[in-house]
């Protein structure tokens, strides 16, 4: 029995792993264990032997198990140390570096000036840029022959021979949306459409895509004055001056009547432009209160209601509040000019904020 004993304890100090203590366990005190066929030879004693070596026998399995049990938690908790030693992390070196995306100018004047219109209660719409004939010029009162229709300079698509049907259109402008918002909600309502238009003209100011703002109210009470008092609103917000005035140059437009050209007081100063203040105008768009003939076609009774719109450009509200001078590479794709002029992914623009932090 000592020979067992000091032979397994010498066993177990030695083995160096969990692996091999659990063979020694199954070699000591398993059913064919040493130890254990030693217990069976107990049935074969007389009582006397058995008086003295049952209990002996029993000491030495106890004292077998318990340096099995502390050895196996010296394992352990050496497996741990060395598990500790080696997935050791240094959390004070610099974070890797991935290459951030930022937002388009585009984007973000859109967001920006979405904020201020929904601050002022009007919601957003949208509509397609592949837009029927009827929408993008008959509802608006441009009807075929109108010149209108080619001073737009339109994209048309193609339709197959034999069909005789007029060619869907690339929308020209955003006004279109105001047709499909008035059949779909009725009236009174207060939205406005950001969104896509195609021309085909192409120079520093003009690219066959640009990006347009569309704004409609609908009302049983609203006049040029509720009109003007939302633009200079907006100005003022959305340059982030107090106040900017806004003047009405008259216009014409076959969807509005009376109709006027929406210009902005401003400044240049060395190449600098200013808003708000000095003796130049800016020109930002168009604008007047919705024809009569547009009401009826979009199905909302003219003899009731009334309204305003507007169709300002999205593109050079941006250039003009960023200082981007051509319009052309807005839309180049260009990484180094996007990096330049795009704004931080998380500067969500809001009124609170500040807009274009
Ligand atoms: N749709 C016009 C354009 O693109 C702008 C406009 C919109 C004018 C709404 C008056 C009212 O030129």
């Amino acid at each position: 029995m000592d020979d067992l004993k000091s032979k397994y304890l010498t066993l177990i100090d030695s083995v160096g792993d969990e692996t091999g203590l659990e063979d020694l366990r199954v070699q000591a005190l398993g059913k064919k264990g040493e130890i254990s066929l030693q217990m069976r030879e107990l049935g074969k004693m007389t009582p006397e032997e058995r008086q003295t070596a049952g209990p002996a026998l029993n000491a030495l399995k106890d004292e077998i198990n318990s340096a099995l049990i502390a050895k196996k938690s010296a394992l352990g908790d050496a497996a741990l140390d060395a598990r500790l030693r080696s997935e050791w992390l240094d959390v004070t070196l610099p974070a890797r570096d991935r290459p951030a995306g930022s937002i388009h100018p585009i984007s973000q004047v859109t967001e920006e000036v979405t904020a201020i219109f929904a601050d002022m209660g009007f919601s957003v719409a949208e509509g397609p840029q592949i837009e029927s004939d009827w929408y993008n010029f008959d509802a608006l009162n441009i009807p075929g022959h109108h010149p209108a229709r080619a001073e737009m300079d339109t994209f048309y698509t193609h339709r197959s021979d034999g069909d005789d049907r007029p060619p869907h259109v690339l929308r020209t402008h955003t006004s279109p949306v105001q047709i499909r918002t008035m059949e779909a909600q009725g009236a009174p309502l207060r939205i406005i459409c950001p969104g896509r238009v195609y021309r085909a003209d192409y120079d520093q100011t003009h690219t066959p895509m640009f990006n347009q703002i569309e704004g409609l109210a609908i009302d049983k009470d609203i006049s040029m004055a509720n009109l003007k008092w939302v633009l200079e609103e907006f100005a003022a917000a959305f340059f982030e001056v107090d106040k900017i005035e806004v003047r009405f140059r008259a216009s014409h437009f076959p969807f509005t009547e009376p109709s006027a050209e929406i210009d902005f007081r401003c400044s240049w100063v060395d190449g600098q432009l200013k808003l708000g203040e000095g003796d130049d105008w800016l020109e930002a768009g168009g604008s007047g209160m919705v024809h009569p003939k547009v009401l009826e076609a979009a199905g909302v009774d003219s003899s009731v209601y009334q309204g305003f719109a507007f169709g300002l450009g999205i593109d050079r509200l941006a250039m003009l509040k960023y200082g981007i001078p051509d319009l052309r590479a807005f839309f180049d794709s260009d990484l180094r000019w996007l990096r330049h002029y795009g704004f931080q992914p998380r500067d969500v623009p809001t009124l609170h904020g500040g807009l274009s932090k």
